[in-house]
């Protein structure tokens, strides 16, 4: 069967490591493969459910479509595209929170964990949030959509969205329920700085997590300065499952290399932190290196970026539109 992959990432800019393996690496492979119709979305509409700068958004926006094509995506296979410019995203998100229930977006644990304490002052966006984000797959029949672990409590409220609109009109099959791509392992890369964090764009730390932009030092410096605990790599994965730092930093050097972690476990067993990390640094450099430098190259190529977007647009425009005509209809306006 022929896939219909799509996935979006929101242009706050410090795309990292975690994005990297828990995502982007994913979308490549499914770009590389010619059964796939693959979408890419930078979701600026989603980015400012928290505040942004004007000029930043700007900037993020470009350097997000040029982190794609620097991972290896082609936007000759793939439509890369701007979420704000094809208006249909926002229209069936309205649809579709008159299909969603508060009891649903109320066990969203991500907008717990974004809006701390004092929710009163969270924007209605941010709520909403995962209305939009279904709005974005269900507009293409999208089957199968690859993110990282965060996201799959907001790909089940999606497929209950499809679900309950399917139900209430009637009409069968005519939104597509899509189904998650979560790696099996290292699905969720965790901060350099506590092996119980996830890594983020967010965290105030900049040693906390590699950037798809770093250069070669500062990332043998982060890596030098990466939280370990006192003992030798463990032999075991039991051993291991204590243990989180060298669990997340096992997980990216496997994840990194495609060997499974007792794979990594077995390489290692018993050597110290300091030697593992050398190893560990030299296959980040191989990879990241390269995006990094062809990140920064792409990033002065404006116009570019921008054409890309603009084809990726009209390519968008085109299969949304049609589905949320065919919701208007369905809806009886
Ligand atoms: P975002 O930057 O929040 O738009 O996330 C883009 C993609 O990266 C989503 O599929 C996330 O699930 C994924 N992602 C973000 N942070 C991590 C992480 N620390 N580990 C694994 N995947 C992640
Ligand atoms: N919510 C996702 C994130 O923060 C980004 C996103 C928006 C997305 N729309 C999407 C991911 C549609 C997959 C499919 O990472």
């Amino acid at each position: 069967m022929n896939k219909k992959i799509f996935s979006g990432v929101q242009p706050t800019g410090n795309l990292h490591l975690g994005n990297y393996l828990g995502a982007i690496k994913n979308f490549v492979e499914l770009n590389n493969d010619d059964k796939n119709d693959c979408v890419f979305c930078v979701v600026d509409l989603h980015a400012i459910t928290v505040k942004q700068d004007p000029k930043e958004l700007r900037d993020n926006i470009r350097e997000t479509v040029a982190t794609f094509i620097a991972c290896g995506i082609n936007p000759e296979k793939s439509i890369i595209f701007k979420q704000s410019t094809v208006s249909a995203h926002s229209e069936a998100a309205w649809l579709l929170s008159c299909v969603a229930r508060m009891g649903w977006l109320n066990r969203m644990t991500q907008f717990k964990e974004k809006a701390g304490k004092d929710k009163e002052k969270a924007s209605i966006g941010l709520y909403s949030y995962p209305i939009l984000m279904a709005a974005d797959i269900l507009l293409y029949d999208a089957t199968h959509v690859p993110v990282g672990e965060d996201q799959k409590q907001h790909l089940e409220l999606c497929r209950d969205i499809a679900q309950k609109f399917n139900n209430d009109y009637a009409v069968d099959d005519f939104l597509k329920v899509p189904e998650p791509l979560i790696q099996k392992e290292f699905s969720r890369i965790m901060s350099l700085k506590d092996g119980t964090k996830k890594m983020s764009k967010s965290d105030l730390s900049d040693l906390s997590r590699v950037n798809l932009t770093d250069d070669k030092d500062l990332i043998i410096n982060k890596i030098k300065k990466a939280k370990t605990d006192p003992l030798p790599l463990p032999n075991s994965l039991n051993e291991l499952n204590a243990r989180p730092e060298a669990k997340n930093l096992l997980g990216i050097y496997s994840s990194l290399t495609n060997f499974t972690l007792e794979q990594s476990i077995n390489e290692f067993s018993g050597k110290n932190f300091s030697e593992f990390k050398e190893k560990l640094s030299q296959v980040l450099v191989e990879k990241i290196d390269k995006i990094s430098n062809e990140i920064k190259k792409l990033n002065t190529d404006k116009k570019y970026l921008d054409q890309i977007l603009l084809d990726g647009q009209k390519k968008a425009n085109d299969i949304s539109s049609y589905k949320l005509k065919k919701m208007h209809e369905i809806i009886g306006f």
